[in-house]
């Protein structure tokens, strides 16, 4: 609950630090005050969705919002909790439609450095993609006609949505720009092994370092596809997740039966916090994804020849898992 409470607060900071007076002008000003680390690269903002303020602060509270969902049952936070990171918990995400597959909710800190959206990649548009959001059978199954009704019911909705466009006429499009610009407000570059990277070398300890050491080895490959500020190289493998894959993963977006069962590489930062794991949600704790590397993986047929048995010991197991807890932002651990 302590995490939950400070979570609050950052969010709470994160959206007013930029914004102590809040009059429409200052919530309309082009400046941010994102909780961005110098060393990670700019937020690029498209040039029909420029940050502002007002939107930030609107796309907060579409975030949070269950009047979206087509019985009002469900928000974005329902399945991208902050306090995991905005990720979900459960193994797969609860809104079921036969025709889709059923996909672990991933985090969406740092998503705004993302180049392809989805496990499958079959987005490389926020914007786009949190506006089908709002319509598809997976998520919200809205008809926006309908979204945009009830929020110009709302006074509240009526008021932000002037602040933020200038105008009282609600555009389904803008509900989804503002949160797109919320949403490429997450970031998350304040972990111990940052720290130990900016130069702190007492940052991590033992067993952390040797975790690390093993991490960027050429014995695990792990950093070649886990690369980069971000641990991913934006690419699609196969990792034997499991033998029978139900989700054929980038398959759907190429056709291509080399892509079968290929998914995106995501990345680890708060790994801690986003348990269960993998595309399916199929291994729920970290030890079970070092097992799974650790054998080698399970067969499949598009297997990355990256992957391949490991025998790390007992030890070696644990300073990875280690390494990699070091990767939980510090925000969320107060
Ligand atoms: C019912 C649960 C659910 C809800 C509600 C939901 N999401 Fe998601 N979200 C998911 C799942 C599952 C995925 C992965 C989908 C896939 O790979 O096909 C995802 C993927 C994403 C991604 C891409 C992340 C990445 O790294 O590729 C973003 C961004 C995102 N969601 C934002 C949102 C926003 C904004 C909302 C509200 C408009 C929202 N989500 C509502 C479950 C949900
Ligand atoms: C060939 C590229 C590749 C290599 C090598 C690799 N990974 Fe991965 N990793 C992936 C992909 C792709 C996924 C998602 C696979 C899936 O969902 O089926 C993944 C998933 C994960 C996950 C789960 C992430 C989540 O959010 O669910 C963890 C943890 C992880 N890898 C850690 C490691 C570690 C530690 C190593 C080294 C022992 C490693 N990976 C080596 C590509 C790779």
């Amino acid at each position: 609950m302590k995490i939950l409470y400070l979570l609050n607060i950052f969010l709470f900071l994160l959206l007013f630090s930029c914004n102590e007076n809040t009059s429409v002008s200052d919530r309309n000003s082009n400046k941010y005050n994102f909780d961005k680390p110098d060393d990670f690269p700019e937020i690029i903002f498209p040039e029909n969705n420029q940050y502002s303020d007002a939107k930030a602060f609107l796309g907060q509270k579409l975030f949070t919002e269950k009047i979206l969902s087509r019985n009002n049952s469900i928000s974005c936070a329902s399945c991208h909790l902050p306090e995991r990171a905005f990720s979900s918990g459960s193994p797969v995400s609860f809104i079921i439609d036969k025709d889709l597959t059923v996909r672990n909710v991933p985090t969406i800190m740092n998503v705004t450095y993302n180049k392809i959206f989805n496990w499958d990649g079959s987005s490389n548009n926020l914007e786009d993609m949190i506006y089908k959001d709002l319509t598809l059978p997976t998520v919200f199954y809205n008809d926006t006609n309908i979204i945009v009704q009830r929020l110009n019911q709302n006074p509240d909705y009526k008021r932000l949505f002037f602040e933020a466009y200038g105008t009282y006429d609600i555009k389904a499009y803008q509900i989804s720009n503002a949160i797109s610009v919320f949403v490429r407000t997450l970031i998350s570059g304040n972990s111990r092994y940052d720290k130990f990277r900016r130069g702190d070398k007492n940052a991590l300890n033992e067993s952390e370092k040797r975790g690390m050491d093993i991490f960027f080895s050429e014995r695990t490959n792990c950093s070649k596809c886990h690369s980069g500020l971000l641990f991913t190289d934006n690419q699609y493998h196969n990792t034997g997740t499991t033998t029978h894959y139900f989700d054929l993963g980038r398959y759907y977006v190429t056709k291509n039966h080399n892509d079968r069962g290929k998914f995106k590489t995501p990345t680890l930062r708060n790994i801690e916090l986003t348990s269960p794991y993998k595309h399916n949600g199929e291994q729920i704790t970290l030890e079970d994804v070092i097992d799974n590397y650790n054998s080698g993986g399970k067969f499949f047929i598009n297997k990355d020849t990256l992957i391949k048995e490991l025998n790390l010991n007992q030890q070696e197991r644990k300073d990875l898992i280690n390494f990699l807890k070091s990767l939980t932002d510090e925000k969320f651990k107060k």
